[in-house]
C-alpha cells in the first residue's frame, strides 16, 4: 500500500484514507507483495475487481484466448511445444529472458504479463490517485514503454518489423493507436459504497481501450483503399492498395485468407447477387494489386458495392475489414450493359 500525503486538512479526506487503509491493507496485500512472476501473481479477475472496464474489454480479445484456443492447443501439441509459450502464456514481457508463466496459464496474454515489472505496475501515467493499492512505476521510460509499439512487437515480431520500416517513410500511429478505441475514464470503477468513494478521488485520463478493433477510418489513410479502375463490357477491374504499415492480411501464424465480396442488385430481378474473389497472396505495405472479374450480363440496377473480409483459422470466423459502398453508382438512366446494346 502506498499513501500520498493528504493535501490540506480536509477531515473528510483523512477519514477516508484511514477507512481505505483498514479495508485495503488486509484484502489487497497480495497485490503489494507481488515482486516478480516466478511463482504466482493475481489473476485477471482479481485486477478486474477494481479495473472493471479494462477487464471486460480484455476478456473479449484474442489475447485472453491465446492459450485456451482449441487451435493453439492442437498446434502446440497439447502445450508440449515449449517454444510457443512465451507468447501465448507469457511471464513478464518486459523481461529480456522471455520466459513463459507456469501459473494461471489459461489466461493467455494476461494483465500482469504486460503491466507487472520489477514489483510495480507499469502504466502510461504516474500515480495520481489519493491512494494506490499496489506500487505504480514512476519512471518516464517505463511509462512510455507500455504505450509503445515495441511492447506489442515483443510477440508480434514480424508485424512490428514491418511497422518499423514503414515508420521511416510516414508518421504512422503506434499499434495501439490504431487498434485501441480512445476514451476518457478513471483507472478504476466503483462497484459498491466504499469503492465509489475512492474512485471519486481519482483523476480522469485520456486512454485507449484494451478491446482490439480493426480500425476503419476512410480518408485518413488508415485501412486498405479500394479503387475502381475500369469497366469494360461486363468486365470490371479494380485495385486494392495496402495503405497500412503492415501486411494485409497481417500475422505470421495460421491461415489468414483475404477475400472480396461483390454485391449488386440485377436490373431484371430483385434478388441481390454476390460474387466472391479470393485474394491469392499477401499484399505488402504500399503495394497495389489489380483484380479483374466478369459480372453476369444482367447489369446492376442499384450499383455495386464491395466488402473486404478476412477468414480466421482459429475462430473459423470471417471478419469484416472494410466496406466500400457503391463503388459503382446506381445505373441512371441505363446500366453500362444497356449502353452497349
Ligand atoms: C483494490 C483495487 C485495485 C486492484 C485490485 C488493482 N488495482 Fe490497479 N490501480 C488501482 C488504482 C486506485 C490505481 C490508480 C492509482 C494511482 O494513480 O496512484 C491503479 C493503477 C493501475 C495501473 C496504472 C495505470 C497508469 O496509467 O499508470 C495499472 C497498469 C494497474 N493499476 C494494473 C493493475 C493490475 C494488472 C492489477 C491486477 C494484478 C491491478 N491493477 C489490481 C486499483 C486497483
Ligand atoms: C505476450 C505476447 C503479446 C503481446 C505483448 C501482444 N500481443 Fe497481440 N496477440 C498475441 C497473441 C498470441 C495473439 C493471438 C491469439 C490467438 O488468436 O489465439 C494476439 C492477437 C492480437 C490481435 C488480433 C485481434 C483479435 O482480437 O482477434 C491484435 C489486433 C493484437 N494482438 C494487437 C496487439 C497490440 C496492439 C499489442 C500491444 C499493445 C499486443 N497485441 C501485444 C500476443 C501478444
Ligand atoms: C497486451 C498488453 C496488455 C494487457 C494484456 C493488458 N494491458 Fe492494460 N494497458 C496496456 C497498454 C498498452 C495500455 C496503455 C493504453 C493507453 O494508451 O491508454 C494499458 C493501460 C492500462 C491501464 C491504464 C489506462 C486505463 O484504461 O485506465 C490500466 C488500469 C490497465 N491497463 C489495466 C489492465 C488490466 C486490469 C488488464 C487485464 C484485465 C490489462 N490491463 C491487460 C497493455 C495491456
Ligand atoms: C494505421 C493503422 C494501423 C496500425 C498503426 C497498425 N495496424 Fe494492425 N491492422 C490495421 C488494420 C486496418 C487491420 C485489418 C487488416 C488486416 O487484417 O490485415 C489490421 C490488422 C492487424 C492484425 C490482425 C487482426 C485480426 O483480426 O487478426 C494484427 C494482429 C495487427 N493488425 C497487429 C498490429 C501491430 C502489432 C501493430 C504495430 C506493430 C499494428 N497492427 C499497427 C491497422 C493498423
Ligand atoms: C514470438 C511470439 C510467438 C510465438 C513464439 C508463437 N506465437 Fe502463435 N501467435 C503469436 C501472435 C502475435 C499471434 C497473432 C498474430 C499473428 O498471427 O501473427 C499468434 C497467433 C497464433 C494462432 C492463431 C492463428 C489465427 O489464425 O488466428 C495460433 C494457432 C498460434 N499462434 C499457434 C502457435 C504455436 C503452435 C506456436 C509454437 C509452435 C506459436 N504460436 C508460437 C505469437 C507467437
Amino acid at each position: 500500500m502506498e499513501i500520498k500525503p493528504v493535501q490540506g486538512s480536509s477531515l473528510c479526506h483523512l477519514f477516508l484514507v484511514i477507512l481505505c487503509l483498514n479495508i485495503t491493507s488486509c484484502s489487497f496485500k497480495h497485490l503489494t507483495e507481488v515482486q516478480n512472476l516466478d511463482t504466482s501473481a493475481p489473476t485477471a479477475k482479481e485486477c478486474g475487481s477494481c479495473h472493471v472496464e479494462q477487464y471486460s474489454e480484455w476478456q473479449k480479445t484474442a489475447h485472453a484466448r491465446a492459450f485456451i484456443s482449441p487451435e493453439f492447443k492442437l498446434q502446440s501439441n497439447q502445450y508440449q511445444d515449449q517454444d510457443c509459450l512465451f507468447c501465448h502464456s507469457p511471464g513478464d514481457v518486459q523481461n529480456p529472458d522471455r520466459e513463459a508463466r507456469s501459473f494461471n496459464r489459461n489466461e493467455g496474454v494476461t494483465c500482469v504479463a504486460c503491466h507487472l515489472h520489477n514489483g510495480a505496475m507499469n502504466g502510461p501515467h504516474k500515480s495520481g490517485a489519493l491512494f494506490s493499492p499496489h506500487a505504480i512505476a514512476q519512471n518516464d521510460k517505463l511509462n512510455s514503454r507500455i504505450d509503445s509499439s515495441q511492447l506489442c512487437g515483443t510477440c508480434h515480431e514480424e508485424t512490428y518489423e514491418q511497422w518499423q520500416s514503414q515508420r521511416l517513410k510516414k508518421q504512422f500511429p503506434t499499434c495501439h493507436g490504431c487498434h485501441g478505441v480512445s476514451t476518457t475514464r478513471t483507472h478504476t470503477k466503483g462497484t459498491g459504497f466504499f469503492s465509489n468513494m475512492l474512485v471519486a478521488f481519482e483523476p480522469e485520463h485520456k486512454v485507449r481501450s484494451h478491446y482490439l478493433i480493426i480500425p476503419d477510418q476512410p480518408g485518413q489513410g488508415i485501412g486498405p483503399d479500394l479503387q475502381l479502375a475500369e469497366i469494360e463490357n461486363d468486365t470490371i477491374q479494380f485495385s486494392l492498395t495496402n495503405s497500412l504499415p503492415h501486411d494485409l492480411p497481417t500475422g505470421s501464424f495460421g491461415e489468414k485468407e483475404l477475400f472480396l465480396v461483390l454485391s449488386w442488385l440485377p436490373t431484371d430481378e430483385t434478388a441481390a447477387r454476390k460474387k466472391i474473389i479470393i485474394i491469392p497472396s499477401v499484399i505488402a505495405p504500399g503495394e497495389t494489386k489489380v483484380f479483374t472479374t466478369k459480372l453476369p450480363k444482367e447489369g446492376y440496377r442499384k450499383g455495386l458495392s464491395v466488402d473486404l473480409f478476412r477468414f480466421h483459422e482459429s475462430t473459423e470466423e470471417d471478419t469484416l475489414i472494410r466496406s466500400y459502398p457503391l463503388i459503382i453508382a446506381p445505373a441512371q438512366p441505363s446500366t453500362p450493359h444497356d449502353k452497349k446494346k
